[in-house]
């Protein structure tokens, strides 16, 4: 791993990144799970649901680029291939024909989920000294947490 001068050693790097991977693998999937609505929502909330999915997975696709650079900043390279991704993924790809609903419900678990990995991954960040890549992964939290009270809004 090439020397950096960061005061974060290079396991504690391993660990940091392999977080952030986490992260990067969660925010890809979703942002394809909110494309996939956008296309494809049907019913009266049309107009404005397509303009939130595509409001997410706008903000997703250009965090996925923001977490994998922290990653090379930190000397690790990125698996962007979308199959590693999907495995890594704690949230899971599913069914483009569903009720707006349950497009809702689907994507809140998928705000949730990052909103909590991103707080551990921020947690692991935390406990190695790495104060950057724990705001980076704060402030995502905060983003999807504020996504997921957008979309619950919807249908409580
Ligand atoms: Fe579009």
């Amino acid at each position: 791993m090439e020397k950096l001068k960061s005061a974060i050693a290079p396991s504690n790097r391993e660990a940091i990144a392999n977080a952030l991977y986490q992260c990067v693998s969660e925010t890809a999937v979703t942002t394809m799970l909110a494309q996939n609505y956008h296309w494809n929502v049907t019913g009266m909330a049309f107009g404005p649901l397509h303009k939130l999915f595509q409001e997410i997975y706008e903000d997703h696709f250009a965090a996925q680029d923001e977490l994998a650079e922290r990653m090379r900043a930190l000397g690790s390279f990125v698996d962007g291939n979308l199959t590693s991704m999907v495995n890594q993924s704690k949230v899971t790809e599913c069914e483009s024909q569903i009720s707006a609903v349950d497009m809702i419900k689907n994507m809140v678990n998928a705000q949730e989920t990052l909103g909590s990995t991103n707080a551990g991954a921020s947690d692991i960040a935390a406990s190695h000294g790495d104060k950057l890549t724990e705001d980076l992964c704060i402030e995502r939290g905060q983003i999807h947490e504020k996504f997921a009270w957008m979309l619950r809004s919807h249908i409580e």
